[in-house]
């Protein structure tokens, strides 16, 4: 599908789409469609109330259709974009080769949640499925789509366009790499993608291998890797903007663990085969790297993903052993499906010695008790910087990836202490798990003073329209683009 912008009141689109949000003036809005397609204003009034994604479809005697999208009473840049995507998903099947977008009462500023919009709903889980659906009308290579605005947005609505397609395109990505089944997403996965993705767009992608891991001394990674047939890797990803030696430095460090069993501390196998997305952190951190590098945002991004499968067989790390880590510091394992922790401490460790971010922040699907705390509904923020902490839940109410502040207070560092070991990776007791698991990373973190740690594990994978199991939703990137683009 291909996007044009276009400032002519009468766009020609075989389906015109017109967004209404629920205003005092919903009356007048509504009049004022009556009498352009020729319907009785008062039963229009009667039958369409412009309720959050509600839609209305006129059928003009020319053949073309209009539909009305309600977007409720309080049109955030999320809302504009879930009710896009809720709308082009149902009606996908029925959509017309060309669709127009009347955008032209509106700022500029909703563009890119629309046109995000409309490129999700097309979005298609059925990686696997041997008799592929065709592709509709629009979401083929010669669908249109066409956006209009007015004169004085024309300008503001061509980079709205330009960045919602470099998010949405690298977006889609990850969604395929998150919802991948462990036997086509390995660890080498990971980093052949970050690999192509640096050569195409300009930044340094290195990637340690099994040996060089070794040899750097990530222990923590070794440890969690040993039950698994499949190699570690560790991925380091730099993207330096041009002529910017001024530029904040900002460390990214997600979670890539391609399947988790728990290990020998096995999990039960109910809905072991969600494990499959337990890399959501790698994937918002890849998936940043890529879109930062493409837009030339004006920063230094840093990006280092640790990568294993957590298995079971006689060579894996048993309860109770005691390994090392990059740091020196040694850990005991409690419990080996608290495994998340124990890799992010060899990456922010490397990230801390090796970079010193100005701005350090990790995002994993870490634990299930973020998911008892929130629900489904924010990743849990934890933070040592209040400033920090204000700009990540402003892009969090911005771009509709909810984020909820969870403390870091000292009081559970109880929790992770051990008696043979410098630490331990569980406290064996089934409350505050979330928060205990951000104490373990912050020790890991050399006191840095601006260091954020998301725990995404509710919101990588969620419930969605694209399917009946959970699947990948890509949360992160459109946070931190937001986050990086309202740097100070
Ligand atoms: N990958 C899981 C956390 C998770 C749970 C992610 C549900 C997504 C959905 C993590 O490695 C894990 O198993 N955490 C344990 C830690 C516990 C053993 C201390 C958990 O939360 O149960
Ligand atoms: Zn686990
Ligand atoms: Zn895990």
């Amino acid at each position: 599908m291909q996007i044009q912008l276009t400032t002519s009141p009468s766009p020609t689109a075989d389906t015109l789409i017109i967004p209404i949000p629920q205003t005092d003036e919903l009356a007048d809005i509504l009049n004022t469609v009556a009498s352009r397609f020729n319907l009785n204003a008062t039963v229009l009034q009667h039958d369409f109330k412009a309720d959050l994604k509600e839609s209305l479809l006129l059928y003009q005697p020319e053949g073309r259709k209009v539909y009305l999208l309600g977007l409720g009473k309080q049109p955030t840049a999320i809302v504009w974009l879930r009710a896009f995507r809720d709308l082009f998903f149902r009606q996908k099947a029925r959509l017309s080769q060309t669709v127009g977008v009347d955008l032209s009462g509106f700022d500029a500023d909703v563009v890119e949640p629309v046109v995000l919009g409309i490129r999700w709903a097309g979005y298609n889980l059925k990686l696997h499925i041997s008799d592929k659906p065709e592709s509709t009308d629009f979401y083929t290579e010669e669908g249109q789509l066409t956006i209009h605005v007015t004169d004085d947005q024309q300008l503001a609505a061509g980079q709205a366009i330009q960045r919602a397609e470099a998010i949405a395109d690298t977006h889609r990505q990850m969604l395929d790499l998150m919802n991948s089944p462990s036997n086509y997403k390995t660890p080498q996965t990971l980093a052949d993608w970050a690999t192509a993705s640096g050569e195409r767009y300009g930044y340094s992608v290195t990637v340690f291998d099994k040996a060089a891991i070794e040899q750097q001394g990530l222990h923590a990674l070794l440890s969690v890797n040993q039950g698994s047939a499949l190699p570690p890797v560790f991925i380091i990803a730099e993207y330096k903007p041009a002529n910017q030696p001024d530029a904040k430095k900002v460390g990214l460090v997600g979670k890539g663990i391609t399947f988790d069993t728990g290990g020998i501390s096995i999990k039960p196998s109910a809905n072991m085969h969600l494990m499959k997305s337990d890399m959501g952190g790698a994937a918002a951190v890849l998936g940043t790297m890529e879109v930062a590098a493409k837009l030339q945002l004006p920063v230094h991004l840093i990006g280092i993903v640790p990568s294993t499968e957590n298995m079971v067989d006689g060579q894996a790390t048993k309860p109770g052993d005691v390994i090392g880590s990059y740091l020196g510091k040694t850990i005991e394992v409690i419990d080996t499906d608290a495994e998340g922790r124990i890799i992010l401490a060899d990456g922010l460790g490397y990230m801390v010695r090796n970079f010193q971010p100005d701005v350090l922040i990790d995002l994993a699907t870490l634990t299930g008790s973020v998911i008892s705390t929130l629900g489904y509904h924010a990743a849990g923020l934890f933070s040592n910087n209040d400033e920090l902490t204000a700009q990540l839940l402003q892009s969090a109410r911005q771009t509709g990836e909810q984020l909820w502040p969870l403390p870091l207070w000292d009081e559970y560092k109880e929790d992770i202490k051990s008696d043979v070991a410098d630490l331990k990776n569980f406290s064996g007791k089934p409350m505050a798990g979330a928060i205990s698991a951000a104490k373990f990373l912050e020790v890991f973190t050399e006191s840095h003073p601006a260091w954020a740690h998301m725990d995404i594990a509710g919101m990588a994978f969620a419930d969605t329209e694209f399917g009946t199991q959970k699947n990948a939703t890509g949360f992160g990137i459109r946070l931190l683009i937001d986050f990086l683009r309202n740097l100070p």
